[in-house]
């Protein structure tokens, strides 16, 4: 079942429930680890991700069991702090697994998830704020260990947002003798419910919300019964699968708050939103207006949505301006759209021009990445015939089911 395949063409219709976030989850998961009882996480998605967390977590000692409610998480017989090699490769949010040993632990053996250890990118901020709080580090063979005599709290600035390394820091904040000031915290949704889950357990954390958190750290934390908000970027997701074909579709339980800045970009697509108590309720137009979009740290519009507006726009009225300003070799899907018909113009590595077209056509396309994958189905949705979409366990790494969501919406879709 690595490949879907579309028939498309056909306005989307109907209503969904949009699953837990897969973002929060994975660092409350990693929470879980500071509590000396056990947690109950409701509405953790049961995708790819929160499995292989899950791994991680059993493999360290804790015991986990699958409710149907949530994940129930003991972690009272934690000691072990190193992380089997396969789990941790691959999978870039086990990083939140750092933070949260050191506090638990003092001491960690990880791989290096993806790219070269310390350094420059990807996880210099991560080494170096966690650094200022007392944490050694060193390599031995090609593994990353990370010990601490004495964690405590710092004055820390990030020059960058960084989502993770904003989690490490709060993860080994709260546990950390003293006081942390984090300057340039990220913003996003996910970091407060990874706040607001600890708080619950019994951490003080001033400034929730904010780029200044203020992390009073030594603080014994208990277990809590915890549920999981929505996820924005699924949402997102079939917010822009509804734009692309043109339909009507009720996002049940969507976070609104959370997308105002993907609400604004449907509504210069032409598209109309009303919110209510059900959720978020989008009506899209024949074809989608031209958009400029840049992608920024939350409120800014997400990054992980950048591929669902570039396909989107294939089949827009006009010519749009993607701008990626987070992550570096995100356009990997427009050699993918281009075989469907797709007209996008590579201006840098950083931006693309998107001329709209009157239709796409069906193809067999790969995935690549998680969101990008996502957007080839829409890809599939939007345009005339049958597409087979191959490379699907990187989609299936976010979304719980994305065929049967779709064709609860109407959609003639298939896993093959
Ligand atoms: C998280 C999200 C991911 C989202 C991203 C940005 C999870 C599991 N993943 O990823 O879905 O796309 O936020 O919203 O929550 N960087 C450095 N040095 C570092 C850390 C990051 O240079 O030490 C750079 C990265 O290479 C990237 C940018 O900062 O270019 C953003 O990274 P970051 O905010 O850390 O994203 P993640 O936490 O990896």
């Amino acid at each position: 079942m690595d490949s879907i395949r579309i028939q498309g063409g056909i306005a989307l219709q109907g209503k969904v429930r949009i699953q837990g976030s897969k973002n929060a989850s994975l660092p409350i998961l990693a929470a879980t680890l500071l509590c000396e009882e056990s947690s109950l996480i409701r509405n953790c998605p049961r995708i790819a991700d929160v499995y292989s967390m899950v791994s991680l977590l059993k493999s360290l000692g804790c015991s986990i069991r699958w409710q149907e409610t949530g994940i129930a998480v003991d972690s009272s017989q934690v000691q072990r702090a190193e992380m089997p090699r396969d789990a941790v490769r691959g999978m870039r949010s086990s990083l939140c697994l750092l933070g949260a040993l050191i506090g638990r632990c003092k001491e960690v053996v990880m791989e290096h998830p993806g790219g070269c250890v310390i350094g420059e990118r990807p996880i210099d901020l991560h080494l170096s704020a966690l650094g200022q709080m007392g944490v050694e580090f060193v390599e031995e063979s090609g593994r990353l260990k990370a010990f601490s005599h004495r964690l405590h709290g710092a004055a820390v600035s990030l020059p960058f947002p960084s989502v993770g390394a904003t989690e490490n820091i709060i993860l080994a904040g709260v546990t950390a003798d003293g006081n942390t000031v984090l300057e340039g915290a990220a913003r996003e949704p996910e970091i407060s419910a990874l706040c607001r889950f600890l708080q619950r357990c019994g951490a003080w954390i001033e400034g929730v919300g904010t780029g200044r958190l203020v992390i009073h750290g030594g603080r014994r934390l208990c277990g809590t019964d915890f549920t999981v908000p929505a996820d924005r970027i699924v949402a997102g997701t079939y917010l822009f699968g509804c734009m692309g074909t043109g339909g009507s579709v009720l996002l049940e339980q969507a976070p609104e708050d959370e997308m105002q800045s993907v609400l604004a970009v449907a509504l210069q697509m032409g598209g109309h939103v009303y919110s209510s108590e059900e959720g978020i309720y989008v009506q899209a137009p024949a074809r989608p207006a031209a958009v400029e979009l840049v992608t920024a740290p939350y409120p800014g519009f997400p990054t992980d949505l950048q591929s669902l507006v570039l396909a989107v726009e294939t089949r827009g009225t006009g010519c749009s301006r993607i701008e990626e300003r987070i992550f570096e070799n995100r356009f990997r899907i427009v050699e993918e759209l281009e075989k469907m018909g797709a007209s996008v113009e590579t201006r840098e590595s950083k931006s693309v021009l998107v001329h709209g077209v009157e239709t796409l056509r069906g193809a067999c396309v790969e995935a690549r990445e998680l969101r990008g994958g996502a957007a080839l189905v829409v890809a599939g949705l939007m345009a005339e015939g049958e597409t087979i979409v191959a490379g699907c366990p990187y989609i299936y790494r976010g979304y719980e089911n994305i065929g049967r969501d779709f064709r609860e919406l109407g959609a003639r879709v298939a896993s093959v």
